[in-house]
């Protein structure tokens, strides 16, 4: 018998790295896993075929949309900090590489699953008038972008002009494909550290790690009031793998993939973290917090998002699913794994400091 096929496109991310050995898992299918980079995404299952390429290389999407039925589509430059400082290669990356993809999976019948954002609701949640409302509804919310000058933005618009085209070619070209939204998921292998793998601003989670393992504050941008509702990496492959098993239901949907019960605002996420780190390792130094405003932080571009909370009821439906994770249950393993990859290549800031990996728990 032949086994089925799904292309990922950025199966070496975050997500991918999850979602891939999941997908081999719980259908025995074989991948083609595509990605510049695959530190992250171990194993070396047979079924899983690695293409270490761009996705706007020529073929690429030729290759893919030739040999499997499926696509996951994941790739994107989604850190807020790129936003306002490359923000070509931001539009580039979450649209201009990604429409020959659209074309070609219409062309030749192929199911796309798209990941977009949920910053396409912009600053706050609102319906479709601008009227302030409690969550966000993928087909009742309006998208509330700021200036053009505020290049935070360039990514949500991108993003947004994606899905437009994707559902476009959806209602007038048969293209058979559903468009998630994730909110703020988080899980081990997340985002790089500063000066140790990376360059520039990771998102919120590994900031705080990052001060965490340096013994340095927490820096809380204007106060850390921001709401974000975090959901575990490992509610978004639950509900992946069910949208794949409901090819029908999830037909032209876009469905919201987040966790609304795990809401809290930066400043609540920055102390249970060094609470839970404290406990990790308990000779580490006490946290400290640092107020900085947005324009010290990030420069001249940013704006952000006050709160962020998904209307799940759609996927509820669609997909009979439910996000399990608890924000205190996720974070352990999120900084048992970080600890484990970085802790012996931060410097030690003091005696008081030392991180060994035998403190870990
Ligand atoms: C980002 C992306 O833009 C989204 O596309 C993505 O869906 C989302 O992360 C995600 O992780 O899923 P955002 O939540 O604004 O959106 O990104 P973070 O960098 O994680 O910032 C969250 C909040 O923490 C922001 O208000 C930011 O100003 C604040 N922050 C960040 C701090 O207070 N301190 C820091 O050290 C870093």
């Amino acid at each position: 018998m032949t086994r089925s096929r799904i292309a990922v496109l950025g199966a070496g991310g975050f997500i991918g790295s999850h979602l891939v050995p999941a997908l081999v898992q719980r259908f025995d299918c074989e991948i083609d896993a595509v990605d510049v980079d695959f530190q992250k995404l171990a194993g070396d299952d047979p079924r899983v075929h690695r293409l270490q390429a761009r996705v706007e290389e020529p073929g690429v999407v030729e290759e893919v949309t030739r040999r499997s039925r499926l696509v996951i589509s994941l790739t994107a430059l989604c850190n807020p900090a790129l936003y306002s400082t490359i923000p070509l290669e931001v539009i580039d990356a979450s649209f201009t590489h990604l429409l020959p993809l659209v074309k070609r999976c219409t062309e030749r019948n192929v199911r796309l699953i798209h990941f977009s954002t949920a910053e396409v609701y912009g600053r706050r949640a609102v319906d479709a008038d601008g009227e302030p409302t409690q969550q966000m509804h993928e087909d009742d919310s309006g998208c509330l972008l700021g200036p053009v000058h505020r290049e935070r933005w360039t990514y949500a618009c991108a993003k947004q002009l994606m899905e437009r085209v994707i559902w476009a070619h959806g209602q007038h070209q048969n293209l058979e494909f559903s468009i998630v939204r994730p909110f703020n998921t988080i899980g081990p292998r997340m985002d790089y550290l500063p000066g140790v793998d990376g360059e520039g601003i990771p998102r919120v989670l590994a900031c705080f790690i990052n001060q965490l393992l340096c013994g340095e504050p927490l820096r809380l941008v204007e106060g850390g009031r921001q709401r974000r509702a975090f959901m575990a990496v490992a509610d978004m492959v639950d509900a992946v793998c069910l949208m794949i098993e409901r090819p029908q239901a999830c037909r032209g949907q876009i469905l919201n993939l987040g966790n609304p019960n795990n809401e809290l605002s930066i400043a609540e996420l920055g102390h249970l973290l060094a609470q839970e780190f404290a406990e990790l390792v308990p000779r580490s130094r006490p946290a400290r917090f640092e107020h900085v405003s947005a324009l010290q932080f990030y420069g001249e571009g940013y704006d952000d998002t006050d709160q962020r909370v998904p209307d799940i009821g759609k996927a509820r439906r669609i997909l009979g699913w439910q996000p399990k994770v608890g924000l205190r249950e996720m974070l352990p393993d999120i900084l048992r794994d970080y600890i484990e990859r970085y802790g012996a290549r931060i410097p030690s800031q003091s005696a008081r400091s030392p991180l060994p990996q035998a403190s870990v728990a």
